[in-house]
């Protein structure tokens, strides 16, 4: 049998029947923020085309991994992976300008380091490549499930159920043939390896997770201190200087710029003529 067939294929997948989103900490949460994060079209739009980013870089990471390895059935898993993934960007990218053909398809700055290549398996060798591909497919299988089942009879986008249905069957593929890898390394001796890799990558994750919430959280911070700082000292002085000295307050011209004054080069025309 090979490693293809041995694991579940996406052709199997689609005629199982849908599987309602595993109930953890993590899908009530994607389920909670579902509505504010996907409150309006222009907002849907943004948010595939962010998908579509990291999909992108994740068929290049997968194309890359086909080309270093050197085993033909991780190459020939790692290719199918590369093109299940090139095929979900051009999913939702073509979504995006279904709901919104009015919004801004360029890329941001934050989609563009997401579709970046980023030389996993070079950067941390096969075992801990494939652990960050099960985590990381299973994460975005449980996304795309949550998503799946909000959209079901969502009256504004409902075509956005079936297509995350569609997605979430192919990321099943994904899931299962990475923890098929990870299992056979445990079986073969390597179950420490296996642990080790695991561990680090949740950790690389979880530090990840904490510098993000740390930037927002300190940008906010940032935000209402300078607010604070604004109202508490700068407009006091203001409404001071106003009350004591009322002929300086407010913006003016110097007297000597008064031809530099916007407007003047018109008046000056009108006088002379
Ligand atoms: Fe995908
Ligand atoms: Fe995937």
């Amino acid at each position: 049998m090979s490693a293809l067939s041995a694991t579940s294929s996406p052709a199997t997948a689609l005629a199982r029947p849908h599987r309602p989103a595993a109930l953890s900490a993590s899908s009530v949460l994607l389920r909670l923020a579902a509505p504010l994060a996907w409150r309006s079209r222009r907002r849907a739009a943004e948010k595939l085309q962010g998908f579509a980013a990291t999909e992108a870089g994740s068929s290049l990471d997968m194309l890359k991994a086909a080309e270093l390895s050197d085993e033909p059935r991780l190459r020939a898993l790692f290719l199918r992976h590369a093109v299940d993934e090139a095929r979900h960007a051009r999913l939702f990218r073509d979504a995006a300008r279904a709901i919104d053909p009015n919004a801004r398809l360029a890329p941001s700055e934050y989609q563009k380091l997401h579709a970046r290549r980023q030389d996993l398996l070079e950067r941390h060798g096969l075992v801990r490549f494939v652990a960050f591909v099960y985590l990381a497919e299973r994460r975005g299988e449980l996304q795309f499930q949550v998503l799946r089942d909000y959209f079901a009879g969502h009256s504004a986008l409902p075509a956005l159920s079936p297509l995350f249905a569609r997605i979430a069957r192919e990321e099943r593929f994904h899931v299962a043939y990475s923890r098929r890898l990870l299992d056979e390394w445990r079986q073969a001796g390597r179950g420490a390896e296996v642990r080790s890799a695991l561990w680090r990558v949740r950790a690389a994750r979880g530090w990840e997770a904490w510098r993000r919430i740390g930037r927002m959280a300190g940008d906010l911070v940032g935000r209402v201190l300078l607010s604070l700082v604004y109202l508490l000292c700068l407009l006091p002085f203001a409404l001071l200087q106003r009350w004591k000295e009322p002929e300086r307050s407010g913006w003016r011209y110097p007297a000597l710029d008064e031809d530099r004054a916007p407007g003047a080069a018109l008046a000056r025309a009108r006088r002379q003529g």
